[in-house]
């Protein structure tokens, strides 16, 4: 090879950085689990890293998010008021860059002690006609009487969706609980990294048997920062991602 070759090959782009991503990859179009607004958890730190995400999404068939900061009282006691107010800029930043998409804010609630008076108080910020509210468990172990939680909740005309049931490890081994809340309605959500490994080989496995299973409601990109575009980029070309064609997708339905 001669020396001309060998530096050519050096700066070639590699195979992976030439793949390129349809326009429509996202066809579930609306991405409903995200950490996009900046500072208040531990999400995107700056406009600039809210674009380069929202950006990305878009090139990728997204029309609408609904991002969801965390809410919990002992690590992001955010409010819905400060949060609602962060819509506007938010938004702002997506349309002044020449972006088509649609901005929405809920929240990913953790199902803390202080959660109840959330659900008592009508405080929780809701997306779509079916009032979806977004929950996430704790990551030693799951609340106590969950499954009576989330029916006290859908009582009031809350829709719950568990968010990332896959990264839970105390539900690897016994699957009981997950069962019974999927019989009882509890609508799961699937997080798009968890396919491409990024929590690891248990968690992989995880989101493999909830597809299998067909169990998935919505998929949830839950980016936290540019990083992990790149991770996410790795969904559209596994075996996977033809599995989650045949879920029974809501995303859609958010539109
Ligand atoms: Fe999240």
């Amino acid at each position: 090879m001669s020396l001309w070759q060998t530096i050519r090959q050096a700066i070639a782009p590699s195979q992976a950085a030439v793949v390129s991503v349809p326009a429509d990859a996202c066809f579930w179009r609306v991405d409903m689990h995200s950490h996009l607004i900046p500072g208040v958890d531990d999400g995107v730190s700056s406009p600039e890293e809210s674009l380069a995400c929202m950006q990305k999404l878009a090139d990728w068939g997204i029309e609408k998010i609904i991002t969801t900061p965390h809410v919990s009282r002992d690590w992001y006691p955010n409010r819905s008021d400060t949060l609602r107010a962060a819509q506007v800029d938010l938004q702002a930043i997506a349309t002044d860059n020449g972006l088509a998409l649609q901005v929405e804010v809920a929240a990913e609630y953790m199902l803390d002690e202080f959660f109840p008076d959330l659900v008592a108080n009508d405080d929780l910020l809701t997306f779509g006609a079916e009032r979806y509210v977004l929950v996430e468990l704790g990551w030693a172990a799951a609340p106590r009487q969950v499954d009576e939680l989330l029916f006290r909740m859908r009582a009031k005309g809350y829709s719950p969706i568990l968010a990332h049931p896959e990264r839970y490890a105390y539900l690897y081994d016994d699957t009981t609980l997950l069962t019974t809340l999927h019989e009882n309605g509890c609508l799961f959500q699937l997080n798009w990294m968890s396919v491409a490994g990024r929590y690891g080989e248990r968690a992989q496995q995880h989101a493999r048997q909830l597809l299998k299973k067909e169990w998935v409601d919505f998929i949830g990109s839950d980016m936290h920062r540019p990083h992990d575009l790149k991770m996410m980029e790795s969904l559209f070309t596994s075996a996977d991602y033809e599995l989650l064609k045949k879920q029974p997708l809501r995303n859609e339905s958010l539109r």
